[in-house]
């Protein structure tokens, strides 16, 4: 495997070497621009030297919230006198530590809750060669609603099944519960799953979306912390039902505890028998291995992750054909959120009406959501589906910090868009959210306070996708940079109310041209931001583009023009 080499090069020299990968091209027969191709993609590789201290500081949502930029401009002020080969300090993509921002990674080390000054100790020791061990939080584990069996009970449903082969009642379950996949789109569980069972042959795959890389999202860093075993019963089952004997858990590289918490709970499974050739002696089989992500919000698109699996850069395919078709190794492959695969073993044990009662106000099961931003206590709970998002902000994450108002709420990361405090009563639901204007998605709930600027918020966002836009097509790989452009200029300068009208006008043709023609969901979701501030905040965007002010005096301070213009990397 193409990445495995690679990561044993970084390891012995730091970098990967220009010499190294012509010895690695001679020894594989690997035509070097392949290498290179892959190489230059993934952000977890280096084509160059790092500096002795490799700083990056998260710059999405939750901790922009959370005085990213400060800190950044805090640390640049105090190592302006260090050489570049010393320290490099620049922003990176979220960390999935939203619920402790602001999070940094320091020679591919991450810490939570950093101060400037926390920062710049462990910097100072990066310099000198210290060792800088990544801080590993507690993970005792904690008891979940969503866990149907005691200690010794594990993986019961994988018992029962391989007695009874049942595998058309594992459907007729699956359908009447009417799971749908937790990874964003929703797409119910059952269709995709019998879609892979009636594909001829033998050779299909499952597949486990771990690569949770969107600001806002860590709810499946908690459920593989707490729940690793119905992630992976879950994985067994789809293989049982579909087929399929291989699974993989493709996991992102900065969840290394998760990695190990896994690993472990894979072992035991082998040792245990229900794992391998033949499951608890039975003459059916099932191998499962973990793969871990080289990094990229794009990974988690799920051709694009299969392309990853497979050695190439994560560039999305175009659709159809389908995973459910043609997967990985264009083999039929079943590809769901590692939640989806959490909820199956709960419905099969206890049963459609045990899950059917779990929700509320006639949604179904349990649902784990990260809060983070301005929540007074930030975290991920494991709530009842259709909780309205007052109780889940202001009950489970202790409402807004500092006794301030709330603003707005993103319901789902920066993909949702933004949501004003007036709509907090809409419920935790597919429906409920889509008719809101908004999205369930993967239930990254980020919350802003009073003293938000939106306008800010949804540059922040849109830079996002701007920044991870894997640039194989056009409406996306150009559209998020004009839409950045475009909202730079909104917030740094008043412009002529003609001008104003010229460049709505433009942003409706740009988000119908994206939405419509971009090949993945990423470029599809680039307009949500502005599409949603447009609607609920449009006031403040009068007041920063016509009047050239900003209400929450974030925008048009010299502070926040250099700032920014660094950000979005245009030139002040
Ligand atoms: C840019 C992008 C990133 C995505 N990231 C993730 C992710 O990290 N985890 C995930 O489960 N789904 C992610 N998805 C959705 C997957 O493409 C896919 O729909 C999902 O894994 C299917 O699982 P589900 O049906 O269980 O939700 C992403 C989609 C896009 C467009
Ligand atoms: S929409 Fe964006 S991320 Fe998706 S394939 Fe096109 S350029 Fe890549
Ligand atoms: S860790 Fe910074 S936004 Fe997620």
């Amino acid at each position: 495997m193409i990445f495995d080499d690679l990561r044993a090069i970084q390891l012995r020299y730091g970098f990967l070497p220009k010499a190294e990968l012509e010895a690695f091209s001679h020894r594989s027969h690997t035509p070097l621009y392949q290498i290179h191709s892959v190489a230059s993609f993934y952000p977890h590789f280096h084509l160059a030297p790092p500096a002795k201290a490799d700083v990056r500081i998260c710059a999405d949502m939750s901790c922009h919230l959370n005085g990213a930029c400060e800190l950044r401009a805090e640390l640049e002020q105090r190592f302006a006198k260090n050489s570049p080969a010393d320290v490099q300090i620049r922003d990176v993509s979220c960390l999935g530590r939203c619920d402790q921002a602001p999070a940094v990674s320091i020679n591919d080390q991450i810490f939570t809750s950093v101060t400037a000054a926390s920062t710049e100790a462990i910097v100072r020791s990066a310099i000198l060669g210290e060792e800088i061990p990544e801080p590993q939080p507690e993970h005792a584990r904690v008891r979940c609603e969503s866990d149907p069996y005691g200690e010794d009970e594990k993986y019961g449903v994988v018992r029962k099944l391989t007695a009874t082969k049942d595998w058309d009642g594992v459907f007729a379950e699956l359908k009447a519960s009417e799971l749908r996949g937790m990874g964003g789109a929703g797409f119910p569980t059952s269709m995709k799953w019998d879609l892979v069972r009636k594909q001829p042959g033998t050779e299909k795959y499952i597949v486990c979306n771990a690569d949770e890389s969107e600001p806002g999202t860590i709810k499946d860093r908690f459920i593989m912390t707490h729940l690793a075993h119905l992630v992976i019963e879950g994985m067994i089952i789809a293989g049982l039902v579909t087929g399929a004997k291989r699974g993989i858990l493709y996991i992102r590289h900065e969840y290394h505890l998760q990695e190990e918490i896994l690993g472990e709970e894979l072992r035991r499974c082998y040792h245990g028998g229900l794992l391998g050739k033949t499951i608890l002696g039975s003459d059916l089989g099932f191998e499962l291995e973990i793969f871990v992500s080289p990094g990229g919000y794009i990974c988690g698109e799920e051709s694009a992750l299969l392309e990853a699996i497979e050695g190439k850069r994560a560039e999305p395919r175009n659709k159809p054909p389908f995973p459910g078709q043609a997967g990985l190794w264009q083999k039929p492959t079943v590809i769901n959120n590692v939640e989806t695969f959490a909820n199956v073993p709960q419905i099969l044990a206890r049963g459609v009406e045990w899950y059917k009662t779990q929700g509320k106000n006639g949604s179904r099961g349990l649902k784990f959501v990260g809060v983070s931003g301005h929540a007074a206590k930030p975290g991920i709970f494991e709530v009842p589906m259709g909780t309205p998002m007052r109780e889940v902000i202001f009950h489970h994450a202790g409402g807004i910090r500092d006794g301030r108002q709330l603003k707005a709420f993103a319901p789902s990361g920066p993909s949702s868009g933004f949501l004003p405090a007036s709509m907090v009563d809409v419920r935790l639901d597919f429906k409920a959210l889509a008719e809101a204007g908004s999205m369930l998605g993967s239930g990254a709930i980020v919350v802003c306070d009073d003293r938000t600027c939106m306008l800010d918020m949804a540059l922040n966002a849109v830079r996002f996708y701007r920044n991870e836009s894997c640039g194989k097509c056009v409406p996306c790989r150009v559209g998020s940079q004009k839409m950045t452009d475009l909202l730079v200029r909104w917030t740094h300068t008043g412009i002529p109310e003609q001008q104003y009208r010229a460049d709505l006008a433009l942003i409706d043709e740009l988000c119908q041209a994206m939405s419509l023609t971009s090949i993945c969901g990423l470029g599809q979701i680039v307009p949500a931001p502005v599409q949603s501030l447009l609607k609920h905040f449009r006031e403040e965007v009068d007041a920063h583009v016509l009047k050239g002010l900003c209400p929450s005096g974030i925008c048009f301070t010299p502070a926040a023009r250099a700032g920014e213009a660094q950000r979005v990397g245009i030139r002040p």
